[in-house]
């Protein structure tokens, strides 16, 4: 069997196909991982057929979406999944066949209603469910204490003590354990009562993940990250440096229009000498009037070279094929002592 796995801060991510098939599937793949996979699969020489998440992510972003864009197979959940892009929707007791592996389902709702494990050969893939030395919160939307005692006492911890555990999380760097050892040594699994482990789950009084909303949101509908938004937009755009910059400003080089998409208040509290405004939230409104001419060469430049780089792509979608972002923006211009012109435009 082909198994690899990739840590993403604390967030577990594997790829597990067939040796003699070539098919793969990943499961829990990270957004900022996606060239990582690409590149192990090509290593192993195996063809990821699946993208599987084990349940509806609320602190990360899944690379499922868009894998399955680049790779034309399908997203995989439990048919809880509330995501509409999930083509593939797998139900408790259900197989997935990967060549000569079989990925067996076990719907293991709690940590969220979708979440489900699956089995492949001597390990058992168990998302948030159960982690080493922990199980997945159910605090989080969809959660349900009740619901994850009976996943693991009733589900989970029945299975062959010696079957390995593959979380989808694990913040100490260890790669697995069993469900013998979790049985014994996992605190939170020493509660057996039902009443007991609700109770427990229901005091842990975590702090909300980061991103919590932003991961939902896209997880969910399939919509980017803000990450994602500015990364495609990197990608489509040239850049200058500030210094290139400012020897270009300094040589009163004029076939350079550089477009200051902050605010009104912020240019004029200090720009680039020669820098005009456009401000970002006006740029499409304003840029028949403003840049009529779309041969010309123009850099965007903001506070911190996020939005520049927005513009700078849109600039270029709106035919401005010249268009280049600053690396960088006002603030580390300032910083690194350039020139800086206040008031208003000229
Ligand atoms: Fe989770």
């Amino acid at each position: 069997m082909v198994f690899e796995q990739v840590a993403t801060g604390g967030c577990q991510s594997y790829l597990v196909g067939c040796e003699q098939s070539c098919a793969a599937a990943l499961i829990d793949p990270e957004i900022s991982q996606i060239d990582h996979y690409l590149g192990l699969a090509a290593r192993h020489g195996v063809r990821i057929r699946y993208l599987i998440d084990t349940h509806t992510h609320a602190d990360h972003f899944s690379a499922t979406r868009e894998l399955a864009r680049q790779l034309k197979v399908p997203v995989v959940m439990h048919r809880a999944s509330p995501a509409p892009f999930v083509e593939l929707r797998l139900a408790d007791g259900e197989m997935l066949v990967l060549g000569k592996l079989r990925l067996s389902v076990l719907h293991t709702p709690g940590h969220t209603a979708d979440s489900m494990c699956l089995q492949v050969e001597d390990r058992l893939f168990t998302g948030d469910t159960l982690l080493i030395g922990a199980t997945g919160r159910t605090d989080l939307p969809s959660g349900d204490p009740e619901a994850l005692y009976d996943s693991l006492f009733n589900k989970v911890l029945r299975l062959d003590p010696a079957l390995k555990v593959c979380p989808a999380h694990d913040y100490k760097g260890r790669t697995h354990s069993t469900i013998g050892e979790e049985l014994a040594t996992n605190p939170r699994l020493q509660k057996r009562e039902r009443a007991e482990f609700v109770a427990m789950m229901q005091n842990l009084n975590l702090t909300m993940p980061t991103h919590v909303t932003e991961a939902l949101r896209t997880n969910m509908s399939g919509g980017k990250t803000v990450a994602r938004l500015l990364a495609e937009a990197g990608a489509k755009v040239p850049f200058m440096s500030l210094a290139e910059l400012k020897a270009r400003v300094e040589a009163g080089e004029d076939d350079l229009i550089v477009l200051d998409v902050r605010e009104r208040e912020a240019y004029e509290a200090g720009h680039v000498p020669g820098a005009r405004l456009l401000p970002r939230g006006q740029l499409e409104l304003r840029v028949n009037q403003d840049l009529p001419d779309p041969t010309r060469r123009i850099l965007s430049c903001c506070e911190l070279g996020y939005i520049s780089t927005l513009a700078a792509a849109t600039l270029r979608d709106m035919g401005f094929l010249h268009a280049v972002a600053l690396d960088g923006g006002m603030k580390a211009w300032r910083e690194a002592g350039y020139p800086v012109k206040a008031g208003k435009e000229p």
